[in-house]
């Protein structure tokens, strides 16, 4: 059985002492939860994030990280580095890297082997663009994203892997893929991972993402493929980040 698992990707929003606060607000609201809960806030609310999620149920982790563990790479931070304040998740190849920071599935696959060698657990994006879903390549393309980011894993490390679907039409666009389509697509990216990995493929988790908030989350959550949410937006709102959270 797949514990869903509810990520709240803060993006370049909040400063340290604002995201102290947040958290402040969100932990009472999930105290009970049933399912996982994550926060990734900037790199430099990482620190000030992990003292207030002390004696929480709340989980942290990254927005992206390097492949490498140090070295001449500018403004790059690396997982040991993550490691060492109590990072335990980091996205990798979201949309938004791809399109604006040139993130390639040949960096997300270099990426995701890094974190694994480094107990991360990363939270893998893949997603096709409106063009490609009206030109009916959404399969191909996620199919692509999916076994070169994922290739050379061991079974060990696919077992702890999240994936999450993000169609990119759908990310803060207030317009979500219905939750059958999600659905059709999770399923599919789970296929895919049989083909690769095998039967360890039914343990890997499979978010949907995208203007996934308070009023649509129920019945996104509700669909048998879909193990949770990768939440922009409407986890800024502490509120409506506790009733995604709570719609598990
Ligand atoms: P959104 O973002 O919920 O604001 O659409 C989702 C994401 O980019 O992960």
């Amino acid at each position: 059985m797949r514990r869903a698992i509810i990520a709240g990707n803060w993006k370049m929003n909040k400063t340290p002492s604002e995201a102290k606060s947040l958290i402040d607000h969100i932990k009472p609201l999930v105290a009970d939860a049933n399912c996982e809960v994550v926060v990734c806030p900037p790199f430099v609310c990482l620190p000030a994030a992990k003292t207030v999620l002390e004696n929480s149920n709340i989980k942290l982790g990254a927005q992206n990280m390097h492949w490498e563990e140090s070295g001449a790479y500018t403004g790059e931070v690396s997982a040991p580095m993550l490691k060492e304040i109590g990072v335990e998740y980091v996205i990798i190849g979201h949309s938004e890297r791809r399109q604006y920071f040139a993130e390639t599935d040949d960096t997300v696959n270099k990426k995701v082997i890094s974190a694994f060698s480094h107990e991360l657990i990363p939270i893998v994006c893949v997603g096709e663009t409106l063009e490609q879903r009206e030109a009916g390549k959404t399969e191909n393309v996620v199919k692509m994203q999916v076994e070169k980011g994922l290739s050379g894993l061991k079974v060990d490390e696919v077992r702890r892997l999240i994936v999450a679907y993000e169609p990119i039409w759908a990310i803060g666009t207030g317009r979500n893929a219905t939750p059958s389509d999600a659905n059709y697509v999770i399923k599919f990216i789970r296929d895919i991972i049989t083909g690769l990995y095998g039967n360890v493929a039914d343990e890997v988790r499979i978010q949907y993402g995208g203007s996934v908030n308070a009023q649509n989350a129920a019945e996104i959550l509700a669909m048998p493929d879909i193990d949770g949410a990768l939440v922009g937006g409407a986890s800024l709102k502490a509120q409506d980040f506790a009733t995604i959270v709570r719609s598990c």
